[in-house]
């Protein structure tokens, strides 16, 4: 390309095409600020193309119109990666047409009304939990411990206070962090990533394998505890008549386990520390939150859907504290990119972090504002420049329950406690397979 044509699209477009991003140091530092205003931004590498994608037309034909020209990329190397390589996230076309509507059905509305006593009985744990608390506390580890005791309570019928679920549990995180290291965030690039090599799921195979195995009796005769595992065990192909096998269904509740734990945690984790940080915000939610308590006793589906602030709060931390901040595909051919010929060695990134700050999509970005979802300010109708959970075929299948879990949890958590950040510990961002806080979230709570 000509300079003067850059310089037309410079010109034009408001950074429309910014040559040569660098990935910031940490990923998520404010700087380059190019990252936040440009629509596609090719970013340095050695080693492959890698493009982050800010514009929103690209976005829906990735995703959507032109979904089956892209592929969800491998992340996981063979070689290293045995035990966790068949889930969902990287199954091949004909694994994923029978698992894909399977996990659907598993998470339904209706399966959700079933789950929902499960979600408030470990919220109501870990409130007892907190209200032992002595001074501050990370508030960020104890949603991880709640994000994976729901996770497990919905998914194989455990818990993290019991033996074998606690055992499962411990082994969960080395796990996310062999995931994160093996996938898109370490592609994206940046220094600011989880230490450590994590585990190759052995043991994590190992302990499921004998959980389900124990189930196997009872499957052959339509019997099995009601949840996730249950429900795919029981599957039947519908004309063979054959079960899933045993180790795919293992595949299959691992990878929900460790996203959904991660990812859950990460998104009520961000939602109590921007709503600790704002005091106004804080004390309306609380308000909002009590009130929702003392309505039904239990909370119950019509009282959440009753909630106006709480779910602002959730869309905004899902915007500025996206818990999947980073996500990729890959052309099938060679994808034109504005001027670019991608090969299909290249990423094509879609960043929910960098959109959701992105000065073309929002009016004041960088503002925690959950009531520009009431004023129905620039950026809060649906498109794809907010896309926590992406869009179209392989949209999450568990958004609704997790929508749902936390909508519960913050209720039950803000309508308790009285919650305020401290001052001199700001919280770091770190994206690892879900968006951590880097050295935890450190919180005053006190009963209200
Ligand atoms: C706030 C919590 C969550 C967020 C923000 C989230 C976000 C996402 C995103 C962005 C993807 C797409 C990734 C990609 O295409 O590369 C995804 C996929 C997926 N999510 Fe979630 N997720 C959350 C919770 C859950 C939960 C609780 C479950 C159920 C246990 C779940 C199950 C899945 C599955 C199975 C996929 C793969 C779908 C496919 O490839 O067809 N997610 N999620």
């Amino acid at each position: 390309m000509s300079k003067e044509t850059d310089d037309n699209k410079a010109d034009a477009g408001e950074g429309l095409l910014s040559r040569f991003g660098t990935v910031p140091d940490s990923f998520a530092a404010a700087t380059p600020h190019k990252l936040y205003r440009a629509m596609i931004v090719p970013l340095r590498s050695l080693r492959r193309q890698r493009i982050l994608v800010n514009d929103t037309t690209k976005i829906a034909e990735m995703l959507e119109s032109r979904a089956a020209e892209f592929s969800r990329p491998k992340e996981v190397p063979k070689e290293s990666f045995t035990e966790l390589g068949r889930t969902i996230f990287e199954a091949g076309p004909e694994q994923y047409a029978r698992i894909r509507p399977l996990v659907e059905l598993a998470y339904s509305p209706a399966k959700m009304k079933r789950y929902l006593p499960r979600v408030l009985e470990a919220g109501e744990e870990a409130i007892a939990r907190l209200a032992k608390a002595e001074g501050p506390v990370d508030i960020a580890a104890e949603m991880q411990r709640l994000a994976t005791d729901v996770s497990l309570r919905i998914v194989l019928s455990l818990n993290v206070g019991e033996g074998e679920g606690g055992e499962i549990a411990a082994l969960l995180p080395d796990v996310a962090t062999r995931m994160a290291r093996t996938g898109m965030v370490s592609e994206f690039g940046g220094k600011d990533q989880p230490k450590g090599k994590g585990s190759d799921g052995k043991a994590l195979a190992a302990a499921l394998d004998a959980h389900l195995e124990a189930r196997v009796p009872g499957i052959a005769e339509f019997k099995g505890p009601a949840d996730v595992a249950t429900d795919l065990m029981l599957t039947q192909h519908p004309e063979t008549w054959e079960r899933l096998d045993a180790g795919f269904v293992r595949h299959q509740v691992t990878a929900l386990l460790v996203h959904g734990s991660e990812a859950l945690a990460a998104a009520l984790s961000w939602a109590l520390y921007a709503t600790a940080n704002d005091p106004e915000i804080e004390a309306r939610a609380g308000i909002e939150a009590r009130t929702a308590l003392e309505a039904t006793g239990p909370l119950e589906f019509r009282t959440l859907a009753r909630l106006r602030l709480i779910p602002d709060i959730l869309n905004e931390t899902f915007r500025l504290y996206p818990p999947i901040p980073l996500f990729a595909r890959r052309p099938r051919q060679v994808e034109l990119v504005t001027d670019i010929a991608v090969r299909e060695s290249g990423f094509l990134f879609i960043s929910p972090w960098h959109l959701g700050r992105h000065e073309a999509h929002w009016e004041e970005p960088e503002r925690f504002d959950p009531d520009r979802w009431q004023r129905k300010s620039k950026g809060t109708a649906p498109g794809h420049h907010f896309v926590p959970f992406s869009e179209g075929t392989r949209r999450c299948p568990g958004a609704g329950m997790a929508r749902l879990d936390c909508m519960a949890i913050l209720t039950q958590i803000l309508g308790t406690f009285h919650l305020s950040a401290l001052p001199e510990r700001i919280p770091t961002p770190q994206p690892g397979l879900a968006l951590r806080p880097k050295d935890g979230i450190w919180l005053n709570v006190a009963r209200r």
